[in-house]
């Protein structure tokens, strides 16, 4: 399909270009929300066929982790380097803590054509974010989507700017994309750690 600017449509495009320059070098993804799997398979395809370099994909909905299993399915090699794991993302799998973890992924809200009520939620997602501010190697960074066009969303997404305009600007370099001029635009929120 043809697009209409060739910069950037959405902010996902953003998203997408700035995963594919850190993990340029591989390493290890996390997506904390699956969802529909477009994310994952992104960051699958991106660090596919590299050493030591994986995916941890993580949802609470079962349908979401088994649409991103049949997204999945197919791609082969990259397939082999996805951990999915049901459950919250307020806690991530062991596995998380034993690999060298580059990108951490939020895709908050809702899943498109799924159930409204299984949204994230302000309080979880603040949890997670604290954890994946310590998890993730210098170097690597948050990359968070909010959608303040609902109303969990708008909170949510209020919170999530208010914990990242907080961060020591010593440790973190931290940005949000927006469209000024689209109401309730979602917003990409990038925070990288500092290298030391
Ligand atoms: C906007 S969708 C993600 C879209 C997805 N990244 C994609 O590419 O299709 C948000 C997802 O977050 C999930 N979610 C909500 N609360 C969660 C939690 N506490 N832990 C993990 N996933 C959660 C929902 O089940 C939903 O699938």
């Amino acid at each position: 399909m043809q697009r209409k600017f060739s910069l950037f449509q959405s902010h996902l495009d953003l998203a997408h270009a700035y995963w594919t320059t850190l993990l340029r070098d591989g390493g290890w993804a996390i997506d904390s929300t699956c969802g529909g799997g477009r994310d994952t398979l992104k960051l699958a395809r991106i660090l596919s066929g590299r050493e030591e370099s994986g995916v941890i994909g993580i949802d609470i909905q079962k349908d979401a982790i088994e649409r991103t299993e049949a997204l999945l399915d197919g791609e082969g090699s990259a397939r082999a380097q996805v951990h999915l794991f049901h459950q919250s993302h307020e806690e991530f799998p062991p596995l998380a803590y034993e690999r060298p973890v580059r990108l951490i992924v939020y895709n908050l809200g809702y899943l498109p054509g799924g159930d409204k009520e299984n949204t994230t939620l302000t309080p979880t997602t603040l949890a997670s974010i604290e954890r994946a501010l310590e998890l993730v190697q210098p170097g690597g960074a948050l990359s968070i989507t909010c959608y303040p066009g609902h109303k969990e969303g708008a909170r949510e997404a209020q919170a999530v700017q208010e914990l990242a305009a907080g961060l020591s600007p010593a440790e973190w370099n931290v940005c949000l994309h927006t469209h000024l001029n689209r109401s309730a635009s979602p917003q990409l929120l990038l925070l990288q750690k500092n290298s030391i």
